[in-house]
């Protein structure tokens, strides 16, 4: 009976109706977007790509794309009150738009995230140049956040038509080794993680790969609960938290209040050497959590061994967990705004393909004495 279920398997398969191809770029919507460009070039290492404003016929906003190895950041401002961008950063302050997603067919892929109940965003709309032309549609998922579907198979411009190549030959900063999006997590309000897991289930095609309840992430004080979702091929991962009874506040209540609603809480960016890419992005001037020193004591007595040296990891206040495949390094920034909200993970994974569940104590206990000293705990 099992033979004959594998042969249908193979010869009608399981098809993913929305084939994901990867994160295609993370849009910003921020108060200042030269400055913020500024910033993830300087700090983070991102090169100029392009730009679009008034001078290539958007009027209401402008909006710089840089570049680093396959991550595309876009950080987009409004240019006068009452639009969408203003209204956004009225509400949110700086936070993410747009988890914007390649596809190979955005119209197929409007069409059947549509049908299953997702609230459109933007219908297929194609977009051309002398670059040739790109499909873009979106949905909406929590909070003001969207879903973009970008498909550039016919499109050999820089980044997207309506965008000019911009560069500034006097500033060209060294890459830090960030490679792409790993994750992107996403803080959804009280009760509310079920009902966006069943919407990456029913309506993306998306599948539960792991989950924590509140014994797992849970400290003397504060709780959350989580859970992974990822897509049909692995390639698009999305943890979806919620806030958990505690004696005290938790860290995503604290940012669900700053954040004035749901959003993305953090985009996890992928290297293939931690140790220098910290390193880098210490030196520019980005601040990490730092966990008591004491958590490197028994680290390898926790993970095993490991290929890295110990002491540059203790000196960096880089993180290590291992699970069944492998094991992984990680690390988290501070807050990259004044409000308690967006924050970056720098992870490199060998063969784990975990999150860091033996991290989570000590991280959220280094998060908490972050919101003690902000008085929101
Ligand atoms: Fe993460």
């Amino acid at each position: 009976m099992s033979t004959t279920i594998t042969n249908d398997q193979t010869i009608s398969p399981v098809t993913d109706f929305l084939p994901l191809e990867g994160t295609d770029y993370v849009e910003f919507y921020v108060g200042n977007a030269k400055q913020a460009a500024h910033y993830y070039m300087s700090a983070f290492g991102f090169q100029a790509l392009a730009y679009a404003g008034p001078e290539t016929g958007m009027k209401d906003r402008a909006s710089y794309a840089v570049r680093q190895h396959q991550l595309t950041f876009v950080l987009t401002t409004p240019l006068k009150p009452g639009n969408p961008v203003a209204d956004h950063i009225a509400k949110h302050g700086d936070g993410v738009r747009s988890l914007s997603l390649r596809v190979p067919d955005a119209k197929k892929a409007w069409e059947e995230t549509t049908k299953r109940g997702a609230r459109s965003c933007m219908e297929p709309t194609r977009l051309k140049d002398k670059d040739g032309e790109l499909v873009m549609s979106g949905i909406h998922t929590y909070g003001d956040t969207i879903h973009l579907f970008i498909e550039r198979k016919n499109y050999r411009g820089a980044f997207m038509p309506g965008y000019r190549p911009w560069n500034n030959p006097y500033f060209q900063p060294a890459d830090t080794g960030l490679l792409y999006v790993d994750h992107c997590v996403g803080n959804v309000g009280w009760n509310q993680m079920n009902p966006w897991v069943k919407f990456y289930e029913e309506v993306m095609g998306f599948k539960n790969i792991l989950s924590f309840d509140d014994e797992d992430i849970s400290t003397e004080y504060s709780a959350l609960m989580s859970k992974v979702m990822s897509s049909g091929n692995g390639f698009v991962k999305f943890p979806i938290n919620e806030p958990a009874e505690g004696k005290k506040k938790s860290q995503v209540e604290e940012y669900l209040d700053f954040y004035n609603g749901e959003g993305c809480q953090h985009v996890a960016l992928a290297t293939n050497d931690i140790v220098r890419t910290v390193t880098a992005l210490q030196s520019r001037g980005v601040e990490f959590l730092k966990v008591p020193t004491t958590y490197y004591d028994e680290l390898l007595d926790r993970v095993g061994p490991i290929e890295e040296d110990l002491a540059p990891l203790r000196e960096l206040g880089i993180l290590v967990d291992r699970d069944h495949e492998g094991y992984l390094l990680q690390l988290f920034s501070k807050p990259v705004e004044d409000r308690p909200t967006l924050f970056f993970e720098i992870i490199q994974r060998k063969g784990a393909k975990s999150f860091g569940k033996g991290n989570f104590k000590a991280l959220f206990e280094a998060i908490e004495r972050e919101q003690e000293a902000r008085g929101n705990l």
